[in-house]
């Protein structure tokens, strides 16, 4: 347990992105009533996702962690959330079945409702009102009162991640899941697409494998594993009112334990040294995963790894990289370098997302997938080079066929983002896409296996 910590100890610490809430009274009745909710997520399976992570880390699994920018009270559908698992799902099962490797499924789901801002403000037409943070703080539409920070909208935000989690819990385990369904994760807007015939050529394959075991006897019936999967949920710790009030004392350890999700990140404008941020999750026994951006120096990572993993738990830490398609190369390295110098225990995870994001000359904001892929790439590039495991890929997206992130085998053109634009905040790969990208990482994990093998022979 970390010393001298307390789940209100990020009160005296410096807090950025946090919201100024007008009514102090109201806050502290939102929160009192959090507190007394049952939690979503239990401690164990906690510790069951830090040991499966453990396994990334060392090189004998791969994480796939992935969902909206910002999820939205009015996106919040069964349809919704059955689509983007199931695309999950379809990226797990291509990156397990060619790499061999057990792959951990973390959602970005049942929780992303926080939004950091670069700026506090935003001003439309003239007119300037404060930024919006995401709906568990304050209302998208551009009017005072809808930006007016809101504390009753944090139980509407646990209700929502309860309902979420329920529903993702039953398609995990209730049947959904099952390896013999395969074939009916396909969404039929797919069609078109080259990768979905590759998609339904490997999930032949399976079928096949599955039958002839089901005649040697191994099937859902005596092998449950076929049946059913782990799915775990993950988003940004940046509401601390919010993280604070779900944050339990487990009865079996006396540990605590943020039980909003099972893993939480720290973002890479809230990871500053001396941050509230920092200070919250460094007590709390969660899986934890922190954004690496260009500004994070080597030296300023292996102080914090110190401050959230000084018993270097393998597993506990997540260093998800977000530079950019033409700056990974150039920085990655160096950090690569110094955590296993210090033999920090980490899973080295890929945001291809957040350096990648341009405005198009239409207007929106979009990420040209041939960038995102480039990234991955080199994220490939530098771990092989560095002779470390490439363990993980951070995505946006969802299952839905929108159009916001350019090019992929679908062509998305600047013109056509007007088209299904539909995010409350980055643009997500769409279903198509993340399909696309999971076979490029199943392509380089296979080298990647493929090298060892050579190494170790
Ligand atoms: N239980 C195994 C796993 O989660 C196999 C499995 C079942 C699976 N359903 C799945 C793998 C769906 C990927 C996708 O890895
Ligand atoms: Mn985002």
């Amino acid at each position: 347990m970390a010393a001298n910590w307390a789940p209100n100890s990020w009160t005296s610490a410096e807090a950025r992105q946090l919201p100024e809430y007008p009514d102090a009274q109201a806050l502290d009745a939102a929160t009192r009533t959090l507190s007394s909710y049952p939690p979503l997520v239990f401690a164990g399976e906690a510790r069951n996702l830090t040991a499966e992570l453990a396994e990334v880390a060392a090189g004998r699994g791969f994480l796939l962690q992935g969902g909206d920018c910002a999820e939205s009270f009015a996106e919040h559908s069964a349809n919704n959330i059955r689509d983007t698992f199931r695309v999950i799902l379809q990226m797990a099962v291509v990156l397990t079945f060619a790499s061999k490797l057990p792959v951990v499924k973390l959602g970005r789901m049942a929780g992303q409702f926080a939004k950091p801002r670069s700026a506090n403000t935003e001003v439309v037409d003239g007119v300037e009102l404060p930024s919006y943070r995401g709906d568990n703080v304050n209302d998208i539409a551009f009017t005072p009162e809808a930006r007016i920070p809101d504390p009753q909208r944090m139980l509407r935000s646990y209700a929502q991640s309860a309902a979420t989690l329920n529903l993702l819990r039953a398609f995990a385990q209730g049947g959904y899941a099952n390896l013999h369904q395969v074939h009916r994760w396909t969404h039929d807007f797919m069609g078109r697409s080259p990768w979905a015939r590759k998609y339904s050529e490997m999930a032949d394959r399976i079928g096949e494998a599955l039958d002839f075991m089901a005649a040697c006897g191994i099937d859902p019936a005596s092998v449950p594993q076929l049946a059913q999967t782990s799915f775990y949920t993950s988003h940004e710790a940046l509401l601390l009112p919010y993280e604070q009030a779900l944050t339990r004392q487990d009865s079996l350890t006396g540990d605590w334990y943020d039980t909003s999700a099972h893993f939480l990140w720290i973002g890479d404008r809230t990871r500053f040294e001396g941050s509230a941020h920092v200070e919250f999750l460094r007590g709390i026994g969660n899986p934890i995963g922190v954004k690496c951006g260009p500004s994070l120096e080597p030296e300023a990572l292996l102080r914090m790894l110190d401050t959230l993993n000084p018993g270097r738990v393998p597993g506990r830490i997540t260093l998800i990289t977000r530079y950019g398609h033409d700056k990974i190369e150039a920085h990655l390295p160096k950090l690569v370098r110094a955590v296993t110098r210090e033999g920090h225990p980490v899973v080295w995870s890929c945001d291809p997302m957040h350096g990648n994001t341009i405005k198009a000359a239409t207007g929106y904001k979009t990420r040209p997938f041939d960038r995102i892929l480039a990234e991955v790439r080199g994220f490939f590039a530098v771990h092989r080079a560095e002779g470390t495991h490439a363990g993980g890929i951070h995505a946006e997206m969802t299952g839905q066929n929108v159009t916001e992130c350019t090019g992929g085998a679908i062509d998305v053109t600047e013109q056509s983002l007007a088209d299904r634009y539909h995010t409350h905040c980055d643009p997500r790969l769409n279903a198509g896409q993340s399909l696309e990208m999971a076979f490029l990482l199943a392509e380089m994990l296979n080298e990647e296996m493929a090298e060892r093998r050579k190494a170790a022979a």
